[in-house]
Parts: C-alpha cells; structure tokens; sequence
C-alpha cells in the first residue's frame, strides 16, 4: 500500500486462529488509507491496543494535513510556507474556520469582528487579583480562559451555530488581551487596554509593552515576526492538546471550558511547553565548546535528557515551521542589533552537530517549531514563561476550528477509549482486622 497516495484496497482481513473478518478501508484525499475498527470490538470481542496513538486515526478531518516524511504542513491545503511569506494571522484564522481564504469584504468583515470583540469583561481583571504576581502566566491562562464561560453565557450552547461562531471570534479575539494581562500582571504593570485601531500582532505587543508614561511606538518589523510566529502555531493536525479539545468537546462542554483543557495540556514540556525548556536548555550550554557533551547526554537513555526542541511524533524529517523559525530569528536579531546573539550562535551550531550525528540521523531527530522560537521571542523582550502562553494563543484558532470540525460532524459521539487489563482478577474484601 502507498501510504502517500493510499491504495484502492477497499477492505483489509483480519484473521484471528480459524476466523477472519474483512474490515473497510477507508480512503481520504491525501495521506494514509484507514483500516476503519469501529466494530471490530463488537465482531471479534478484542479492542486494538495503540498508546500513544502513533497508528490511530482519531478522527477524520479537512482542516490541517501534514507529510512527516516530506516535511509538509498545509492549512486547507495552503502550504504553511505561503501563509507565512504572503499572508496574515487572521486571514490564515479565517482560512481554518471557514475552508478558504477571505475574499477583500470578507478579510476585512472578519477583521471587524475579532477587533471589536478583543476587550475582556472588566471583572476579569478582578479574577487576576486571585494569583500570587509570581504565578506561572500559563497557570493564569488555564484559570482564566476556563473562567471566561462564566462570563459569557450567550455564546456557551453548542447546538447554536451562530452561537459557535460568536464563542469562536471571542476566543480568538480575547486571547491576546488575557495573555497580555497575564505578563502585565505577573511583572507588576497596570494592564493596558486593547486599540481598535491596530492590527492583531501589534495591538498585543502594544499590550504586552506599553506604559501609562509614554506613547508606545510599534516596531512594524517585530509585530510582522510576532504574526508570522502566530500563523506557524496555528493549527496541526490532532496533536495532543487538540485532542484533548476535541475530547472535552466531544462531551457536550462548553468551548471556553474545551480550549482551557487544551491549554492544561499544552503546558507539558513534550508538547508545547519545550520552546521555554528549549531556551532554558541553549542558556544552560552557554557556549558552543559545550554542545558535545549536552548531545552526549541526549544519546544516553539512562540520562533522562533529551535536546528540547528536537524530534517529533509525525515529522521524520525538517519541521518546515522550524526552516521559517530560523529565518525569523535572523530577521528579528539583525533588526534589533543582536546578530551575534550567543543562543543563536549555540543553537545553530547545536543544529549542525545533532544532524551530522548518526544517533539523530538513525532516530530522523530534527528541530521542531519549538528549536528557534524560544530564541526569537527572547529577543523581541517576551520572558522565557510567556513563551508558551504565546504558543496557547496562537493555536487557540486551531483548537475552535477542530473543535467545531467535531461538533458539526453528524456522526460525531463522545469520546471514550478502552484499556488492556493486567491488574488484580476478582478477589473478596479482608477486613483490617484481618490484615498482616
Ligand atoms: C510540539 O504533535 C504535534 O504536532 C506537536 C506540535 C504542535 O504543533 O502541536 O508540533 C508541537 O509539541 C513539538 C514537539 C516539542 N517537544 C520537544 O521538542 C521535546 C523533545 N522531543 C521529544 O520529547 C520527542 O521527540 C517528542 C515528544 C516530540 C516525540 O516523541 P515520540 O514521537 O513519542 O518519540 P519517542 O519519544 O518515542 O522517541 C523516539 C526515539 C526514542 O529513542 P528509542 O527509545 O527509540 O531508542 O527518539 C529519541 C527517543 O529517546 N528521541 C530523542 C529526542 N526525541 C526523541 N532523543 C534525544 N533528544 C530528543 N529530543
């Protein structure tokens, strides 16, 4: 079977001792064929047994498509490397949730909307006051976002489609004003109100950055950096915390309770959580003489290391976002004076030793979107606990779209996996008495 382009098998035959079962195949556009086991636990009495998912297709989906192999990601089938050069943040959100790009009226229709939805309600800055200024701003983000249904109870009924529309603009819109918060509120600065009048990226930076005592002065080049890093995290496929999204959805929650799931779960330094460990990881190494023995630890098993920022679950080869990344962070340092910065010197030579390493080249370890994210965001003066905040902000448009995908998909039904048993068979209660 091709699994670029599929086969034209049509059922596939699962033989079990003297029995056999022929299961469908189901094709798609591009990508794998499935073998559809839906009722292969009603058939057979077995379930299949995959943790991890590294051989199960959860869902069908028209949303984000990536080759692994190839090192292709596409946004409704626009290569991420067009969005990124050509196209803007909110032109690639209403791409995700709508299937194609904007016409004109439509771009600045969409634009409108999200502008006029960014400001939060005021008592939210009340719930702020609740955390310790030192708080990590992604344990903010999950309380807050997941406290916006409380707020918001006329866009919180799934079977309303204008209903889900409305919940999806406020997400997108109110992310950047709640993270913003959260960085103002975690260095001791009053919280600065969004501006209609400035695109998305630059009205968060302008959030992050400005200060009651003088006029805040966009830098056009960081804020279009800030919107390209935007569209690059937007959407991929069903990583973990989308699928942790579409699960929370599939039960009926409400999306502002969904996306705070889908936060919780980004927060791990597997997931996104690796562009802060990343950083972390390069201001450890300090200078590129110390890069063989940080790969050395990353080759042994019993070390625990591993380089953050390196490999992934679908890409066997370059990330592209991460090829975008890096042309970014050279675009970012150079505007900003710091050609030479020392974390880009380490990390593009950390680059240049893992994948002249036959451990790496055996595992295909490549850098992922979290390897030169970490050092750009640093540059543009974002701290090392807000990068993931930004990651959560940016992919909040992939979550609501996916989360919508499942929602209006008839044949949708709430999720609910089963397990190989190997614990204890049936035995009697022994009262304490009784106990040794
Ligand atoms: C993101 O899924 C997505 O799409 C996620 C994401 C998105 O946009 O949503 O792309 C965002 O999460 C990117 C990944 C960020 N995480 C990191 O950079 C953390 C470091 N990388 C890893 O921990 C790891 O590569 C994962 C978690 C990303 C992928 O894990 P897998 O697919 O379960 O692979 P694995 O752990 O089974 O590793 C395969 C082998 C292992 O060796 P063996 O057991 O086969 O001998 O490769 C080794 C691993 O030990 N390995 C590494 C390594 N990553 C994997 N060895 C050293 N350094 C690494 N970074």
């Amino acid at each position: 079977m091709d699994a670029k382009t599929g086969s034209n098998l049509k059922t596939a035959q699962l033989t079990v001792g003297d029995k056999s079962w022929s299961l469908p195949i189901h094709q798609g556009t591009i990508g794998p064929d499935v073998i559809d086991v839906g009722k292969l636990y009603a058939e057979t009495g077995m379930f299949t047994y995959d943790p991890g998912f590294t051989s199960t297709a959860a869902c069908e989906s028209k949303i984000t498509y990536i080759d692994g192999d190839e090192g292709i990601l596409l946004y409704r089938g626009v290569p991420i490397e067009q969005l990124a050069e050509h196209g803007d943040f909110l032109e690639t959100c209403y791409l995700l949730l709508y299937g194609e790009l904007p016409t004109p009226a439509q771009k600045t229709d969409f634009d409108y909307r999200v502008t006029r939805h960014t400001m939060v309600h005021e008592q939210m800055s009340r719930f702020f006051q609740g955390f310790r200024r030192d708080a990590h701003p992604m344990a903010v983000m999950t309380g807050c976002v997941g406290a916006l249904s409380a707020f918001y109870h006329d866009s919180t009924d799934i079977s309303d489609p204008h209903q889900r529309m409305v919940a999806s603009i406020r997400m997108i819109a109110k992310m950047p004003t709640l993270a913003a918060m959260a960085y103002k509120y975690n260095i001791g600065q009053p919280f600065v109100y969004p501006k209609n009048d400035l695109d998305y990226a630059t009205n968060f930076l302008r959030m992050c950055f400005a200060v009651p005592c003088e006029e805040y002065k966009p830098n056009p080049v960081l804020a279009r950096a800030m919107d390209r890093i935007f569209i690059l995290h937007a959407d991929h496929e069903q990583n973990a915390s989308t699928s942790t999204v579409r699960l929370a959805g599939s039960t009926g929650a409400n999306p502002f309770a969904c996306i705070a799931a889908g936060i919780a779960a980004l927060w791990g330094p597997a997931h996104g959580g690796a562009n802060e460990a990343a950083l972390k990881m390069l201001a450890e190494i300090g200078t590129p003489e110390r890069i063989p023995e940080f790969v050395k630890r990353a080759k042994d098993k019993n070390s625990g290391f591993r380089l953050m920022g390196f490999g992934h679950r679908v890409y066997k080869n370059y990330d592209p976002r991460a090829k975008i990344m890096q042309k970014t962070a050279h675009e970012v340092l150079s505007e900003l004076g710091h050609r030479d910065d020392p974390l880009l010197q380490c990390a593009i030579e950390l680059e240049r030793v893992a994948l002249s390493d036959e451990y790496f080249i055996e595992k295909k370890l490549y850098p992922n979107v979290d390897f030169y994210s970490g050092i750009t965001l640093k540059a543009m003066g974002i701290p090392v606990n807000m990068f993931t905040v930004l990651f959560a902000l940016a992919r909040t448009v992939g979550w609501i779209a996916q989360w919508k995908e499942m929602i209006e998909d008839p044949s949708q039904r709430i999720g609910r996996p089963r397990q190989l048993f190997s614990g204890a068979t049936r035995r009697d209660y022994i009262p304490i008495s009784r106990r040794k």
